[in-house]
C-alpha cells in the first residue's frame, strides 16, 4: 500500500523542474539511511536495487523492509527495479508489490529492443507500476552490468521519439555521456543533446552514472528535463571507506551495530548532498 510508482512523483518534477533521486540500496542498514534521510528532508524518494542485490537480499525481504520503513515513517515512496533485463523476473516482482519498473533492453537491436519494452509495459500497466527503459547505452559497471566504452552508444533524439511512442514507456533514460562507476577524469555530459531529446519527447528523463558528476553539471542536466538522478556507487564508496576506517582504529570490532553507525552517517551524508542538488527537499 505504501509501496508507489514513479509516476506521480516524476511528473511533479518535471513540472516543478526538480529531479527525484534514486538511490540503490542493499540490505537494511542501506534502506534505513535513504529513507530516514529522504523523510527528514520531506523529499520524494525512489530505493532502487540491481538484479544482484534482489538476489543477494531476498526479494521478499527487501520488500517487507521497505514497507516497514514506509509505514513507520508515513512516507510513500517508490521502490525501484534497477537495470532488470528479464521480464519473467520482472512480472514476479511486480507480482510482489514493486511499482516501479526498469526494463533494460537497451543492449538489443532497436525493433527488438521496443517489443521487450512495449510487452513488459502492457503487463507493468495492468499493475499501475510505471516503466523506464533506456535508449542508447551507457558505459562502465553496475553490478554484473558491464559495457565497455566501444559498445556503448549516445541517445538519438528521432529514435527516442519514436521509441517512447512505440513503447508507451513512463519515463527514458537517456545516453548523454555519463557512465556506471567512477569517472577517471571529468565526465563530458552531451548538453546540446539532452535538449534535443527533451523537445522531442514528453516524458520524465533519467540520467543514470551520476556518481561523480560535479553538482553545477547536474543542475544543468536537470534544467533540460532529467527529473530522476541514480546514485550508486559514491553511496558504496561512502559506506565502506568509513567502515575500513572503523576497522583500522578498532581492530578488534566484531559488533555490528557498532562498525554500521559510522557507515551508516557517512552515506547519509551523500544522500543528504545529492537530495540538495536534485532540489527535492520539501517537494513531498
Ligand atoms: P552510479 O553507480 O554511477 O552512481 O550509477 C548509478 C546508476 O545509474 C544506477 O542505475
Amino acid at each position: 500500500m505504501y509501496l508507489i510508482s514513479t509516476q506521480e512523483m516524476l511528473k511533479k518534477a518535471q513540472k516543478e523542474r526538480y529531479a527525484v533521486p534514486a538511490f540503490n540500496i542493499h540490505n537494511l542498514e542501506t534502506i534505513q539511511v535513504v529513507v530516514q534521510t529522504a523523510a527528514e528532508m520531506q523529499s520524494p524518494l525512489i530505493v532502487a536495487g540491481t538484479p544482484g542485490t534482489y538476489s543477494y537480499a531476498g526479494t521478499s525481504y527487501l520488500v517487507e523492509i521497505c514497507k516497514t520503513a514506509a509505514l513507520e515513517y508515513r512516507f510513500p515512496f517508490a521502490m525501484h527495479l534497477d537495470h532488470h533485463e528479464d521480464p519473467k523476473d520482472i512480472e514476479t516482482k511486480v507480482k510482489a508489490g514493486i511499482r516501479s519498473v526498469m526494463i533494460d533492453a537497451s543492449h538489443h537491436r532497436f525493433e527488438e529492443n521496443i517489443q521487450i519494452v512495449k510487452n513488459v509495459v502492457d503487463y507493468s500497466h495492468q499493475y499501475n507500476a510505471s516503466v523506464e527503459a533506456e535508449l542508447g547505452r551507457l558505459g562502465g559497471q553496475e553490478d554484473d552490468l558491464i559495457v565497455n566504452d566501444k559498445d556503448s552508444s549516445f541517445t538519438d533524439p528521432d529514435a527516442a521519439k519514436e521509441y517512447v511512442e512505440r513503447t508507451n514507456i513512463d519515463s527514458l533514460a537517456v545516453a548523454i555521456g555519463s557512465a556506471h562507476g567512477m569517472y577517471k577524469g571529468e565526465p563530458k555530459l552531451d548538453f546540446e543533446r539532452l535538449a534535443k531529446i527533451n523537445n522531442k519527447v514528453e516524458i520524465p528523463l533519467v540520467l543514470h552514472g551520476a556518481s561523480g558528476i560535479p553538482e553545477a553539471m547536474v543542475r544543468k542536466a536537470i534544467e533540460l528535463g532529467i527529473c530522476k538522478v541514480n546514485v550508486a556507487t559514491e553511496l558504496k564508496i561512502a559506506f565502506s571507506d568509513a567502515m575500513k576506517d572503523y576497522f583500522s582504529t578498532h581492530p578488534d570490532a566484531n559488533d555490528p551495530r557498532k562498525y554500521m553507525e559510522p557507515a551508516k552517517a557517512a552515506m547519509k551524508k551523500i544522500v543528504q548532498d545529492k537530495i540538495r542538488i536534485c532540489g527535492s527537499a520539501g517537494k513531498l
